[in-house]
């Protein structure tokens, strides 16, 4: 009784969450499964992180399979005066099983020209294709799959003929992608088309992209999911940038919007080789915690996206304040590499607050390893970002990426990239 009285004390003074009420206490990243605590850096890398790595993915995520070994690069495209001048642009088909007829992804790169090299990047996956986020005449049009107009409040996607992107839809996109912002700080800008890795239709049954490679690892358990599949792809990108001497793959930055904002912070979960990860209103799944049981749970997220998770995360729904895990797990897992988790407003359904505890919540890893992990014990006012390594902020709107997000992870990049 004493012990709880304290505890509401704390929750009070925002030391401690989800210990007060209905909630049950968060589980500790810092204690391993057989209830001792972690005492050194070396035994939260050698021994901590691998066994939450495994929890995360048989439970939530799935099992992805390796790089194959017989993926094969070929850019297809160079042009070293893009944009007027100001960017080389280069296209690469990455042939996941190295046929040409197998599945394909095309990476779409934007390198700024007159910066000494090699240079940063930001690498993100996109909504509606490569050819929408820049209106470039010479970006390749996906032949992949593309979700028709349903409605989104942000974007009017009726170019989509067919469920196929056309050239009507060049540049549709380019509002959320600050193309020249990004070069101009000299930051490369690296994306690929979601649909391209996996389908994001859960009446698809995986039948396309890397999916369609891996069928021992569907039907079970932790088949990896959507969300994993794209981190997956994101990984790939990344082995294409290791061979890129335009880039310095040692300062890559992740990032993520919405569902794809989940699969940046699994992809910075699991690849060591990114060096910073963004994610921007990922919400369930993503950054936002599950135990406060605020905003979108789990219930919904099996259903409405049966395909994103591996089919194990179904036996949790209705149990979202019992998880044995949650997603400050999946951020102290990037640990001590810089994360930014951004939240807004009225994005109820990713629970800002709840974005702002797990970041918090995984602050303990972070200063563990002897970082100053995130500068704030409180929600920041809106519009105000902290930055520490990780960093935060929630701004004042929807659920978007907007010109102030932005200018806080160009700012962020800045902070731990720049020389
Ligand atoms: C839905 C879903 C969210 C997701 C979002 C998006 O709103 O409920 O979990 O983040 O779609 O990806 O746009």
């Amino acid at each position: 009784m004493v012990k709880k009285a304290l505890a509401c004390f704390a929750l009070l003074y925002g030391y401690a969450l989800a210990t007060c009420g209905q909630q049950h206490p968060l589980p500790n990243p810092l204690v391993l499964k057989d209830g001792r605590r972690v005492t050194s850096a070396k035994q939260w890398q050698n021994q901590r992180r691998p066994e939450l790595l495994a929890l995360l993915t048989s439970q939530l995520y799935g099992h992805s399979p390796e790089k194959p070994a017989q993926m094969r690069f070929e850019v297809f495209d160079t042009d070293p005066k893009a944009l007027g001048g100001k960017a080389t642009r280069k296209q690469v088909a990455v042939f996941f099983n190295g046929k040409p007829d197998g599945p394909r992804m095309d990476v779409l790169l934007y390198i700024p020209n007159g910066v000494k090299g090699p240079v940063p990047a930001l690498v993100g996956l996109n909504f509606w294709g490569n050819s929408t986020i820049q209106a470039d005449p010479k970006i390749r049009i996906s032949t992949s799959w593309m979700e028709s107009n349903r409605g989104n409040p942000y974007i009017d996607v009726s170019c989509v003929v067919n469920h196929q992107s056309t050239d009507a839809c060049r540049g549709l996109n380019a509002r959320q992608w600050p193309v020249d912002s990004i070069l101009s700080r000299g930051y490369a800008l690296v994306t690929a088309y979601r649909e391209d890795i996996a389908s994001d239709e859960s009446t698809m049954k995986f039948s396309t992209g890397v999916h369609t490679l891996y069928p021992d690892l569907q039907n079970r358990g932790d088949n990896f999911g959507t969300v994993a599949a794209w981190a997956w792809g994101l990984s790939r990108i990344m082995d294409y940038l290791q061979t890129d001497k335009a880039i310095d793959a040692k300062r890559v930055a992740v990032f993520g919007w919405s569902r794809l904002g989940k699969a940046a912070l699994w992809a910075g979960a699991t690849d060591e080789r990114f060096a910073m990860v963004i994610s921007n209103e990922s919400g369930a799944g993503g950054a936002k915690l599950f135990h406060r049981g605020i905003g979108e749970n789990i219930r919904r997220l099996c259903t409405v996206f049966p395909h994103w998770f591996a089919a194990n995360f179904r036996n949790y729904m209705d149990k979202d304040t019992l998880l044995p895990f949650d997603q400050h797990m999946v951020i102290s897992l990037i640990a001590p590499r810089p994360v930014y988790v951004a939240s807004a407003e009225q994005d109820k359904n990713s629970d800002p607050e709840g974005e702002f505890e797990s970041a918090r919540a995984a602050s303990s890893v972070y200063r563990f390893l002897g970082t100053k992990g995130l500068p704030a014990t409180q929600l920041p006012p809106v519009n105000q970002s902290v930055q520490g390594q990780i960093g935060y902020h929630i701004r004042t709107g929807g659920h978007d990426v907007t010109a102030y997000d932005w200018a806080q992870y160009l700012a962020f990049m800045d902070k731990h990239f720049k020389r």
